[in-house]
């Protein structure tokens, strides 16, 4: 069956590399991804069966329903770009100054339209309906996906995917985790508030800067000593602001972090010490020490049993001749809103890999445009064994 997919897939490539090249030079940041949104809606209009609505500002939901009654599978591609400074040198680097796509969200955009344009041809022999979400604010916390999940983008799905490229794995590789893939992800600030004094006379002083350097040390022991080995967190403090001189102690320092799990209960557990250490150690100096947790950190991912015995089927039964399928050895600290779609129902996200290159969300971060095809592959290959339709 994959002989038959390889050519139709093959016929879309052009337009592949037209949309992302557009949307990599016209990136947009999180919750802001009108004009992305508009092209992607101008696109898909001029496609046969297919229909399209927005169910938030800056996302759209495109479906398609078959000639015959089936099931309904929800396909997710993020759409939002990075407040990066491109530094590659291409025709199509993005023309917005200090936004850059560095995560391959331009291609997961193209690799799903590519689904769409093809299903929506086949769509006469189609057994079921397939949901198209172009998900915006993926890399921004609440993240789109929370959103849409409210606004009903899921409405009886009864399974999704999800699809990253990945430079750290083998080209054309398809990489899943068994559970758990990725980490949950919240932010906190912990504001410190001493008493400034002359630099020249710091017991006048409360010093915010001497208290929140002991917060930082003591932060530490939460990973090391607070919590069971095995279900280790992290717990990053990435900004430490005070703004004193050279002979003056400041009034107030911030300091500013994330903390990461891939056990729900641990991520609960973890702002109780980071609030307590902080707390108390600004008690000991007489310092006010507020912790407080930024609202909206997405949860542990986790892929659905159901859904990886479909993916591991699909391998089987397409891809393999052609593709490598990984099982990753552990997940990752990084994190996706993908998971709140699969609080929901079952789903499967997979990496698909590059084959080296910079990193994602460095400037430099190019992307191998041949994997493109294969991610349609994936999707066409996917839709093929649970819904049917004649090619
Ligand atoms: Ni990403």
């Amino acid at each position: 069956m994959f002989n038959k997919i390889k050519p139709l897939v093959s016929e879309i490539k052009d337009d592949l590399l037209r949309w992302r090249r557009h949307f990599h030079k016209h990136p947009e940041l999180g919750y802001q991804e009108r004009n992305t949104v508009e092209y992607i809606k101008e696109e898909l209009l001029s496609l046969p069966n297919i229909s399209v609505k927005q169910l938030t500002p800056t996302s759209l939901f495109a479906s398609i329903k078959g000639a015959k009654a089936g099931k309904k599978i929800a396909l997710r591609a993020d759409i939002d770009a990075l407040p990066i400074k491109e530094e590659n040198d291409e025709p199509f680097c993005s023309v917005n100054e200090g936004i850059m796509h560095a995560c391959g969200h331009d291609a997961h955009t193209a690799m799903l339209m590519g689904a769409a344009k093809l299903i929506s041809k086949l769509s006469d022999t189609l057994k079921g309906e397939v949901s198209f979400i172009f998900q915006h604010a993926e890399e921004l916390q609440p993240g789109g996906a929370k959103e849409l999940v409210k606004a009903g983008v899921l409405n009886k799905a009864q399974m999704i995917f999800g699809l990253h490229v990945n430079p750290h794995r083998p080209f054309g590789s398809i990489n899943y985790n068994e559970g758990i893939y990725c980490a949950s992800a919240d932010n906190f600030n912990i504001e410190i508030r001493g008493k400034g004094a002359h630099g020249a006379y710091p017991h006048f002083s409360i010093d915010p800067i001497v208290i929140g350097s002991q917060i930082v040390n003591a932060l530490q022991t939460i990973v090391s000593r607070r919590i069971d080995p095995f279900l280790a967190p992290v717990v990053t403090i990435a900004t430490f602001k005070a703004e004193g001189a050279y002979n003056i102690i400041p009034e107030t320092a911030l300091l500013k972090g994330t903390w990461r799990s891939h056990d729900e209960k641990v991520r609960e557990e973890v702002p109780k010490l980071i609030a307590k250490t902080a707390e108390n150690i600004g008690a000991i100096y007489g310092a006010e020490c507020k912790f407080n947790r930024v609202v909206g950190g997405f949860p542990v991912g986790i892929n659905g049993e159901k859904a990886l015995d479909v993916v591991k089927k699909v391998y089987e039964e397409y891809l393999s001749k052609d593709y490598d399928l990984y099982k990753e050895p552990k997940p990752m600290f990084g994190a996706e809103d993908f998971s709140y779609y699969q609080q929901k129902i079952p789903g499967a996200f997979l990496f698909l890999g590059l084959g080296g290159g910079a990193d994602l969300h460095t400037p430099h971060f190019k992307l191998n445009e041949d994997v493109m095809p294969i991610g349609v592959s994936i999707y066409l290959s996917l839709l093929h064994h649970l819904l049917g339709f004649e090619i």
